[in-house]
Parts: structure tokens; sequence; C-alpha cells
């Protein structure tokens, strides 16, 4: 059976569909599963674009995570990475000694990140892992440590299941990318 999509108004095309995003959700859920069955890990989500992510990955786990969230700044309106990032909003206990599982959009120039990763070392839990639905097929991109990927994509602005242009488009359930003219304002 063929499912049409509808697309919403400014959407050029639909890049990966809910159908595929929905399977790899369930492929990563297992492996985390496994991974995690002596010890649930913490999970950290990256507000705001990880809430879709991150809520149809929790559920598809069996194992019981705890749940948090961070909220730091990136992009603003615009479509390029400023290297400029701050907390919005930190966690709420104290992650000393525990297992994290940072759950991530998008990593694109990988400086939301790495920034982030910096801040959460300096706490000294016993893990960090990293999981991202996306990862843009970047040059000159930095090295930074993503355990497992969900997508990689290439070098396009995209919105979706999270993704946002200018706060918009989030609610999307496919990841597309977005029209010209809706960037420009045209
Ligand atoms: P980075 O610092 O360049 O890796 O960008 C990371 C953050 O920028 C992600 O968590 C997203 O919030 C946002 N971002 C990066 N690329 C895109 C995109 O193509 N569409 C929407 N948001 C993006
Ligand atoms: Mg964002």
């Amino acid at each position: 059976m063929t499912t049409v999509e509808p697309k919403a108004d400014g959407i050029a095309r639909i890049l990966i569909t809910e159908e595929e995003i929905q399977d790899k959700v369930r492929e990563l859920a297992a492996e985390l599963d496994q991974q995690y069955h002596d010890g649930p890990p913490l999970m950290v989500g990256v507000l705001t674009g990880a809430v879709a992510f991150m809520t149809d990955l929790m559920r598809a786990m069996t194992v019981p995570v705890i749940v948090d969230f961070m909220a730091v700044s990136s992009y603003g309106a615009a479509t390029q990475s400023s290297g400029v990032v701050r907390i919005l909003k930190d966690l709420n206990d104290d992650i000393e000694g525990r297992r994290l599982l940072v759950v991530e959009d998008i990593v694109d120039s990988g400086l939301t990140l790495q920034y982030l990763l910096d801040v959460l070392r300096r706490r000294n839990p016993a893990e960090i892992q990293v999981v991202a639905l996306l990862k843009k097929e970047k040059e000159g991109a930095i090295e930074v440590q993503v355990d497992r990927v969900g997508f990689s994509i290439p070098d396009e602005f995209v919105v979706g299941y999270g993704l946002d242009y200018a706060g918009r488009y989030r609610n999307l359930p496919y990841v597309a990318v977005l029209d010209e003219k809706a960037i420009s304002g045209a």
C-alpha cells in the first residue's frame, strides 16, 4: 500500500517519511534496550528539536528510563550555526556517576553537541552515549561523539519531526526540505 503523505505549506519535498522514521526509531530502541538491559539510562533530550524523537524513542524502549531535558540556544531564526551556545534550561538533577543517553535531533556543524558534551562531562557522569536522529554529511563539520545515528542526510536545511524553521514545522511527522521561497520570505 502506498501512503500519500500530506505536504504542509512551504514544504518542497519529503526527505524521510513518517514510516521510515518510525521503523528507524523501533530499530534504535531495540539496540538501546539491549545496551541498557543491565541498568537503564538517564535520557537527556535536547530541547526543543529533540522532542518528537525523544518521545517516540523512549516509548519504543522497554527498559525503565529516566528522562530529563536541557535547552540550549542555537540558530535563532537563521539557518547557519553561530557557534554561540547558551544554556536556557538545565537538567533537574545531579548526573555524577550516572549513565547518560543524550538524545539529539540533528548534528549539523557539531558545535551545539560539542558544547553540550563538554558541559556534561565536567559533571562526572559514569558514561555518556549520544543518539541523533539525523546527521548532515557536511564538509568541515567538527569531530564530535555520536554513537548512533538514525539517518545521514545531505547538507540541506530540513524541517519537521521536531526540527524548525523560525519556530515552525516541528509538528510535521516527516522530515522535509523547505521551499526556497519560504526561507527567503518571498
Ligand atoms: P550544529 O551546532 O550546527 O550542529 O546545529 C545543531 C542544532 O541546530 C540542532 O540541534 C538543530 O536545532 C539546529 N539545526 C541544524 N541543522 C538544522 C536543519 O537543517 N533544520 C533545522 N534545524 C537545524
Ligand atoms: Mg533548533
